[in-house]
């Protein structure tokens, strides 16, 4: 039987260039490398420049992107911008991009699912794709979580960063089968009952300001565990696939201990766990397309390599994905 299969065919990053270490906070906050490092595998994390936009960011991870894929903006058809920390409140940071990489056409929007904002880019992507309202999509994944940190609080401040990845699915025709290259399958979720536990405390609705990041630490790490661990399995069982088909597991880079756990849960070994939370910290919707593109950079995610990613953040919203590279 043939299919529309949404086939990856780039991928790219940007990271700004100033690294912030656990030691620098260390020195302006009540905190200590062993306590960071030791609670959610964090050494550094890159933040951006004075001036530097997400939007910037963006375009940066896009252009990689197309080179990677021998592509240029022209080529592209949508865009879809996963970010929590967009330039203005409107327009979209999206139709920035659009406009920097010389997209003439199509359309381009953001999606807001914070941290699991790229896992609902990538289903999004894959719908419009698979629905032929879209032959070629940009996946993006940027934040300047930077700009939304109370820097006195340490229970939040010491955890994020900023970066951008960037992925490139177009229409390719597959089998049905798990065997073709592709996304294979998507799930997602959120329940706003859980509204409190990770939110912004401003907004144009509400205060009219910005606000700063406001998290119950604990409580989502409770809900992380449980919730990626199911969702994981979930996709894997619609897809019709085991934790041993798994070539890497893409996670989204909260915490190492929510990474560890969910590997285990799954079955996969964490040799097969591309981890960047050491160097990263959690840079939101960014985190899985960074993880993504470093590891196809440095050779480790090849062709036809089975990904499974998984991702969890405010809302609470949390989805997974499996494609094969
Ligand atoms: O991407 C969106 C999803 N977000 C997440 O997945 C984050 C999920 N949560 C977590 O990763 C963890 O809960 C944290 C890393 C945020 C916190 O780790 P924890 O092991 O759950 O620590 P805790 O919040 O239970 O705090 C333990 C202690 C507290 O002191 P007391 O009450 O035991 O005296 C905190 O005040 O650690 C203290 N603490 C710190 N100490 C030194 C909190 N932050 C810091 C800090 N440095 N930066």
């Amino acid at each position: 039987m043939s299919v529309v299969r949404a086939r990856a065919v780039g991928c790219g990053h940007y990271l700004p260039a100033r690294i912030l270490t656990n030691d620098e906070l260390a020195a302006r906050i009540d905190t200590t490398d062993a306590w960071i490092q030791s609670r959610t595998g964090i050494r550094r994390r890159h933040v951006a420049a004075e001036g530097e936009k997400t939007s910037d960011l963006a375009i940066a991870a896009a252009l990689d992107a197309l080179a990677a894929a021998g592509l240029t903006g022209a080529d592209i058809d949508a865009i879809v911008l996963a970010t929590a920390t967009p330039d203005q409140t409107f327009p979209s940071t999206a139709t920035r991009v659009q406009h920097a990489i010389g997209m003439h056409g199509g359309f381009a929007f953001d999606l807001h699912a914070v941290c699991a904002g790229f896992i609902f880019g990538i289903a999004n992507a894959n719908a419009m794709i698979v629905s032929g309202l879209a032959r070629r999509v940009l996946v993006i994944g940027a934040e300047t979580f930077s700009r939304i940190l109370d820097w006195n609080d340490r229970a939040t401040c010491v955890l994020f960063g900023d970066g951008a990845g960037a992925v490139i699915l177009e229409a390719a025709e597959g089998t049905g089968s798990v065997a073709d290259h592709g996304v294979l399958g998507a799930c997602l979720h959120s329940d706003g009952a859980h509204n409190d536990l990770l939110y912004v405390s401003g907004g144009p609705s509400t205060t009219q300001d910005t606000g700063y990041l406001r998290m119950e630490g604990r409580e989502v790490f409770r809900h992380a565990v449980v919730k990626l661990a199911e969702v994981a399995d979930e996709v894997m069982e619609k897809v019709g696939v085991t934790g041993s088909d798994v070539d890497w597991i893409v996670p989204h880079q909260a915490n190492l201990r929510i990474i560890e756990s969910t590997a285990k849960k799954a079955g996969v070994p964490m040799a097969k766990v591309v981890v960047t939370v050491h160097d990263h910290g959690n840079t939101s919707a960014a985190s899985i397309p960074l993880a993504l593109s470093i590891a196809v950079g440095d050779g480790r995610i090849r062709p036809g390599n089975l990904l499974l990613m998984e991702a969890i953040g405010g809302g609470l919203a949390w989805g997974s994905a499996l494609l094969r590279w």
